[in-house]
């Protein structure tokens, strides 16, 4: 068995990372679904700083001054997000725990971590925009920039990858094209690796995915439907049939909570 290891050493590592042309050549991953003797890499594609994924890299505007923690009498906040951080500040022994909840609830009301919504969690935690700015920059799920409300994430990671994750992409990101509502991106290991490729659409696990199936996913992601019901891992039979239901509750885009949803899509009372 031959061990891959990384050729550079670390001070070529480093001056790569700074940017400069890997003497190893471009990173390749290994395909072994083409024929024997073909050339079995195939170029990755990365962003700068060699993720997968974009990431957020906001740049710092040093001409202004450092925002202080909001006046309450300066800031207006909805009642229901106010209760809903303090409710979230009340669950942790320091309240600065529930910056990512809080962050998220002002996100579902906003549609994306704006400086609004970053400014009315800072008014109620008490803390800094700077201080929650930088949690929004850490977590992938947390949008720093406007985007569509139907979140997408399609796995690029190792085990989707090897099953046509970067083609799915590719196809369900032409299919869509630049819908204003959707906000569709590749992202790490979701940890459904069993259903690769697979995507999540606003939280629901859907996989594997066909070629062929990619144009009715479409269409359902755009008009809010379902996504691909008989493929959602919630409703992937288990050893034990008694745990096995077509019935599932599927999270509420709006609310957070918890809707029953029948195999065809429709609502159940
Ligand atoms: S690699 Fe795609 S879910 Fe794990």
């Amino acid at each position: 068995m031959t061990i891959r290891r990384d050729p550079l050493d670390p001070n070529e590592r480093e001056l790569v990372r700074e940017g400069a042309p890997s003497p190893a050549g471009p990173r390749r991953a290994y395909m072994p679904e083409l024929p024997d003797g073909a050339d079995l890499t195939q170029e990755v594609v990365r962003f700068d700083g060699g993720s997968r994924v974009p990431g957020q890299h906001g740049a710092t505007d040093l001409t202004k001054d450092p925002a202080g923690v909001p006046d309450p009498a300066q800031v207006e906040v909805p009642a229901a997000l106010r209760a809903e951080i303090e409710d979230f500040m009340s669950r942790y022994p320091d309240s600065r725990s529930a910056a990512i909840p809080a962050l998220a609830a002002a996100q579902r009301v906003h549609g994306w971590c704006s400086p609004q919504a970053v400014e009315q969690v800072a008014c109620v935690m008490r803390l800094t925009p700077a201080y929650l700015t930088a949690v929004v920059g850490f977590y992938d799920m947390l949008e720093g920039t406007e985007v569509g409300r139907q979140t997408v994430y399609v796995c690029t990671n190792i085990s989707c990858s090897l099953r046509g994750a970067d083609d799915l992409l590719a196809s369900l990101k032409g299919e869509i094209g630049d819908h204003p509502d959707v906000n569709i991106r590749g992202f790490e290991c979701l940890g459904a690796c069993d259903i690769a490729p697979m995507c999540s659409v606003n939280g629901t696990y859907v996989g594997p995915i066909d070629a062929d199936e990619v144009p009715e996913l479409a269409r359902q992601i755009i008009s809010a439907q379902d996504p691909l019901p008989g493929k959602q891992l919630v409703r992937r039979r288990v050893a034990d049939v008694a745990a096995n239901s077509d019935d599932v509750a599927r999270a509420s885009l709006d609310s957070g909570t918890l809707d029953p949803v029948s195999l065809d899509g429709g609502r159940s009372a």
